[in-house]
């Protein structure tokens, strides 16, 4: 992300500090930490996904983070004494799991993250329907994914949540850590090309022959649902504001960014007319301090485009976008080769 460069004034309006904002739970993603199976459950089958994950600064920043000159300054900054052990860092830089009646960190951003945590599903989604994968009917196999997905997975063809839970980290809504504590505001994230690097692990379906990367429809998939899911939750984050400081300024330049990027989408595809109805809705509120009412509803109903688009296209009829969506070199790390 690109220094702090201040944001036209036009953009930011000076707003009265009428309301303060209170923030009880600072967690961003709200894990279950009671649900929570841990990686070692899913590494049991998931072999090669684990190690592709340990490649990752998912993985690495469990033990690296805390050990870090910068983590312990923002920690003093936000009066957290114990890094692994506050709810301050918690959500977002590890994986918790209640053992004993106990929350306890017991890795870095880890598979539940992503897909959910696992105790209701680890043996739905994978039981074939108590049959042997021969055996399971097509029918049977549905039901079996809809049950899952109804007790919290979340799977790779679910666009919105998974581009939600990767943004609930990757934008840093807590005004105080940033302002305070001199955290990022979030990182320079597009989901297309975050996902195709070091984060890369569809190794199962090839069953360890290959990593295989999204085809071109998913990749349009990726990089619009992304976009979307940016601008939803750069909304929902300026709503927070309440200072004229670094803060604000990050997230309404990444509102404004989301939003340019999205207006060239919508002449790219004119055959997706979502995605310029998420960009008037955009306009229906300023990007302005102490605005939380406005903003809030803007992004609830940009979420409800974003289940539409997720609903009507697969991405097959989104060539348009193509010339849009970043390259291999974009790719954010490299990803795993399988060892076979
Ligand atoms: C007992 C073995 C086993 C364990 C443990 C297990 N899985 Fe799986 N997983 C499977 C099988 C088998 C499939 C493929 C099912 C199929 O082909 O229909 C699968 C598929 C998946 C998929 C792909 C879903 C899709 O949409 O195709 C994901 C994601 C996944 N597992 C995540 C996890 C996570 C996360 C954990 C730990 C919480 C986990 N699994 C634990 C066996 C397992
Ligand atoms: C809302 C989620 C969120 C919260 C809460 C959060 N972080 Fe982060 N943190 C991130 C993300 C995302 C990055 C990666 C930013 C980037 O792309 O450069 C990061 C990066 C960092 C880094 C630099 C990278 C590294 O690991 O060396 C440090 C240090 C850090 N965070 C410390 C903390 C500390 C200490 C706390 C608690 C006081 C905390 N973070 C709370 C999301 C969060
Ligand atoms: C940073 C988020 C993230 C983490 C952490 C993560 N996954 Fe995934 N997983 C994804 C995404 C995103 C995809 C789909 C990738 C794509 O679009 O190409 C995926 C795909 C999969 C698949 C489908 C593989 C295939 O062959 O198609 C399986 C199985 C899976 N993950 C299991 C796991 C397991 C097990 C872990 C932990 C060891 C894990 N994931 C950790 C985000 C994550
Ligand atoms: C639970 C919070 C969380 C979730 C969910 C999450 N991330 Fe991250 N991610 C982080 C943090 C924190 C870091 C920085 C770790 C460090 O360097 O210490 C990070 C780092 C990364 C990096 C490495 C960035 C670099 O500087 O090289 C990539 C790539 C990445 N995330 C992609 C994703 C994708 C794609 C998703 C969703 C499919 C996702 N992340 C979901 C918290 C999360």
């Amino acid at each position: 992300m690109g220094p702090t460069a201040p944001l036209r004034s036009s953009v930011l309006y000076l707003g009265c500090l009428l309301i303060i904002v209170g923030f009880a739970a600072y967690g961003a993603v709200a894990s279950d930490a009671a649900k929570t199976v841990g990686p070692n459950a899913c590494a049991e089958c998931h072999k090669q996904e684990a190690e592709a994950w340990k490649g990752t600064h998912h993985f690495k920043t469990y033990r690296e983070m805390p050990r870090n000159s910068k983590a312990n300054e923002i920690a003093d900054k936000m009066g957290v004494r114990r890094i692994r052990q506050e709810s301050l860092c918690l959500n977002c830089h590890f994986t918790v799991q209640q053992k004993n009646n106990r929350e306890e960190p017991v890795a870095g951003i880890s598979c539940e993250s992503c897909h959910g945590a696992g105790q209701d599903w680890i043996k739905v989604h994978s039981g074939f329907s108590g049959k042997t994968t021969l055996f399971e009917s097509k029918v049977e196999e549905k039901e079996r994914w809809k049950l899952a997905d109804s007790k919290g997975m979340i799977r790779p063809r679910s666009f919105y949540l998974l581009a939600k839970n990767c943004y609930a980290c990757h934008v840093v809504p807590q005004e105080d850590l940033v302002n305070k504590g001199g955290h990022k505001a979030g990182s320079a994230f597009e989901l297309m090309s975050w996902s195709q690097g070091e984060v890369l692990h569809n190794t199962w379906y090839s069953k360890g022959r290959e990593n295989v990367p999204a085809n071109a429809a998913r990749k349009r998939m990726l990089y619009l649902i992304g976009l979307g899911v940016e601008l939803e939750t750069a909304l929902r984050a300026i709503g927070k504001a309440t200072v004229r400081k670094a803060y604000a300024f990050e997230m309404a330049k990444r509102a404004d960014g989301a939003r340019k990027q999205l207006a060239a989408a919508a002449k790219a595809a004119p055959n997706v007319p979502e995605i310029a109805r998420i960009v008037e809705l955009s306009h229906t509120a300023g990007l302005k301090l102490n605005n939380e009412r406005s903003l809030t509803a803007a992004a609830d109903s940009i979420s409800n485009q974003i289940t539409i688009m997720t609903e009507k296209y697969d991405g097959s009829t989104m060539s348009g976008l193509d010339s849009l969506i970043p390259g291999p070199e974009k790719f954010k790390g490299t990803a795993r080769k399988p060892d076979n």
